[in-house]
This record gives C-alpha cells, structure tokens and sequence, in this order.
C-alpha cells in the first residue's frame, strides 16, 4: 500500500491495514471497499480517517441522499480521539466542503494535498473525479502531469495513477499520450477496469470501432469484484457496436451487463448515477437509429423521479429529463424543469453555474425533441451547445446531447446549423465524424 506513505492514525494496526485496503480498493473500484471501512472502524470505532474517508468517498454518490451520512462522518472524523497529520487534517478540510456542497472548495484542498503528496493515489482519484463532474478537464490533466515525476514503476499504486493520467490526457485530447498510459496500466493490472475505460476513450473518440470492441472484449473477463464502473465499460462496448449496427447484440447487453435489474450491484442501488445516465444515453442512441428498445425505459423511471427537487448531480438531472420526457411523464418532466430552473436561479455556488450552463438547456431540449418541438430543440439549445461541458461527464457522455440537436436540425433540413455542427463535433475531439452512424447520413445531406 503506499497512497504516498500517508499516516493513518489510529492505534489498531487492524484499523490502518483495513483502511488502507479501503483506500486502495475504491481507486480500483472495487464493489466491497466500504465493508474494509466497517473492519476498520470495527477495530477503532474513533478512527477519524476512516470516518472522513468514508465520508468522503460517498461524494461519488451525487445524490442528496447521501448528505446526512457524510454530515455524520465528519462530526465523527472531527471527534475522533488521535492526534492527526497535516495530510489528515487537510482530508477533513475537504470534507467540510464537500458537505457544505462545495465541492469547488474541496477541489482547492484536494489539489493542496497533491501539492505536498502527490503519490497520494486516493486524493488523485477524488480529485479527478470531482473536477470532471464541472468539465475542469485542463486541470484534471495537469494534476496527473505535475505529480507524475514522482512517481515510479515499483511504487503499489502506479498502475492506478497511468490510469488517471490516461484518462486525464484523453478528456484533453491527446490521445497518443493518453492510450500509451492506458495501455501500460492494463498490462500492468488487466483488472484494472479505468486503464480499461480510458482506452475504449481514446478509440471512440478517434472512431476505431474495430479496436474498441476487441479491446473490451479481450479485458471484460477480468473485472469480477469490481463496481458500477463495469457497466459503463459494457456501455462503451455498446458504443462501439452502435456503429457495426449490431443492434440486437446491444439490447441483449443492455439486459444482462449494462442495466441487469436482477444484478446485486443494480439491487444494491438501482438509482447509482452511472447507471442511469448510461441507460438514458444508450436507450436514446438506439432510439435515434430508429431501434424500438420496448419497455427498457421504465426501469430507470423511479431513479430519473428521485431527481426532482434533488440537485447533486446536474449531469444526472439533464439524463433524467431524457428519460422522463421517453417514458411519456411529462408532467414529472414539467416539474424537474421547474425544480431545476429555481434552483439553477438561486444557488450561487458551483452547482448553480452548471444547471444554468449546461443541464438545464440540455435537459429542456431532450424534453423538447420528445415531443417532435425541433424548433424549441434548435432555438434553445443551439446558442449554448459549447456551454455544454460544464455540466461535467466525459465528451463521448456528452455527445448524445449533440446527437439530439443534431437530428432536430436534420428534421427540420437546416444545413446551416447541421454545417456548423459537423465542425463543433470535431472541434470537441470526435475524429471521422463523417463515418459515424447519425452524423453520417445528417452532414452528408
Ligand atoms: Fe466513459
């Protein structure tokens, strides 16, 4: 374990191994961290690091059901009985932020941290993880390029951090970089499943269909034991086989490996923010390739209701118009406009900014383009099309938001607007764009 050598203080050996094995489980996204949490505090109920770390970890939660459980586990990391580090300390700082929704305060700490620690590979991974929700892509490469010099091949967590970089250097484009990374951190660690993720990256974004199947298919054995992230891996396949047209073989992944209601992960949490927005993003793909996915909505529809009046995840909000507005509520839809709409108008922190930006005009064009309005779609939406990142998730996540506009702009034969796209879509990172099915046959006319 070395997390940067970080001191854990407690005076349970069996606390420290187990929160270490913790630490280290959630960057290898592994489905049982918390449970080495519960060892951990079993050991030592007054271990502040474990309260703070878990605390910390259930950020990737977004969704304001979390709130109380990370409010309670600080005041217990605040009471806890031994003496803390700097470093520790600091992990508390953040997760004050974090509880106060401030998430762009705890960035400013977590990058202090990496400052002083820069091995410290569960700081990386928050730190990632929270810059991207607010598309701060730049910053998410440089945090990987600063601490990579120190940093080295025999270290426990390498693997882990050219995981990070990788994926780091794809959301900046440079994908060279980021699949050399990649790849390491696979042969390295095969189970690995964000080296896994940060390849299929670079190949959809550089539209290596061929590629990207057999490098999901070769790695999608190893990742027994792992967590949600596993779906949004099927989900990438799926993205690859949307362009072969294997439609049929993507419906029967959707059922067993992307959203398996009888799966112990989706029972577990049938409303985790990965598995709903890649159901909203998968099921709307096939639907604009004129594929009919029958009744698949509905099981998303109570997680995509749990985000009326509940603003954690903007990302999340603008999916779950897509997927209210699909399953014909559409006075659920009405009211999560109207929800988000209050909240993008009074919150004046970093969620706020992004809900105006970004998720709320997206998430009223998916509504819009449910009903066939492409006019509301095109003059809603075009405007502020590039505003789009700062509602985070990836460029490929995002991209069905452009699939949207650009087929209301096909409905309505606007070649100017479609002209424009075609550039915008490249300009974002998309290479042979004009090979890419939707896009294709909508700039080709
Ligand atoms: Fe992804």
């Amino acid at each position: 374990m070395n997390n940067g050598d970080m001191q854990l203080s407690s005076e349970s050996a069996e606390a420290r191994d187990a929160l270490a094995k913790a630490m280290h489980g959630m960057c290898l996204w592994k489905a049982d961290f918390m449970n080495d949490i519960k060892t951990a505090l079993g050991a030592d109920p007054d271990f502040a690091m474990a309260h703070a770390v878990r605390a910390l970890a259930l950020t990737a939660g977004r969704h304001v059901r979390f709130l109380p459980m990370m409010r309670s586990g600080l005041e217990k990391a605040k009471a806890g009985a031994a003496p803390l580090s700097a470093h520790e300390s600091a992990y508390i700082e953040a997760l004050e932020h974090a509880v106060d929704l401030r998430p762009d305060l705890a960035i400013e700490v977590y990058k202090r941290i990496l400052a002083e620690h820069p091995c410290d590979m569960f700081m990386h991974r928050l730190a990632q993880q929270e810059l991207f929700n607010f598309g701060r892509k730049a910053e998410m490469y440089e945090l990987a390029e600063t601490a990579a010099p120190h940093w080295s091949s025999e270290m426990t967590d390498y693997p882990i951090f050219l995981s990070n970089r990788a994926f780091g250097n794809e959301e900046m484009l440079h994908y060279a970089e980021a699949e050399r990374y990649g790849r390491e951190a696979i042969e390295r660690d095969p189970g690995d499943p964000w080296g896994a993720h940060a390849v299929a990256h670079v190949l959809v974004m550089q539209g290596r269909v061929e590629d990207g199947v057999n490098w999901l298919e070769g790695l999608c054995g190893n990742w027994a034991g792992k967590n949600q992230i596993v779906h949004h891996n099927w989900w990438h396949l799926c993205l690859f086989l949307l362009e072969r047209g294997e439609h049929e073989r993507i419906l029967e992944l959707f059922d067993t490996e992307v959203y398996n209601p009888a799966s112990p992960l989706i029972q577990a949490m049938p409303d985790n923010v990965i598995d709903v927005t890649n159901v909203a993003a998968l099921l709307l793909r096939l639907e604009l390739r004129g594929v009919d996915v029958g009744e698949r909505w509905q099981v998303v529809l109570e997680p995509a209701e749990g985000r009326i009046g509940n603003h954690a995840h903007p990302f999340t909000s603008a999916h779950a118009a897509i997927i209210l507005a699909a399953c014909g509520s559409f006075e659920q839809a009405d009211e999560l406009i109207r929800s988000m709409t209050d909240f993008a108008d009074s919150d004046d922190g970093p969620f706020g900014v992004c809900m105006r930006k970004a998720a709320l005009p997206a998430a009223k064009a998916a509504i819009a383009h449910r009903k066939g309005d492409h006019e509301a779609v095109v003059a809603g939406f075009m405007p502020g099309r590039l505003d789009l990142v700062a509602m985070g998730g990836s460029q490929a996540q995002r991209d069905v938001f452009f699939q949207i506009l650009v087929d209301s702009c096909r409905q309505l034969g606007r070649k100017k607007e479609l002209a424009q796209l075609a550039q915008d879509i490249s300009a974002i990172g998309f290479e042979a764009v004009g090979q890419r099915t939707l896009y294709a046959e909508a700039f080709a006319a």
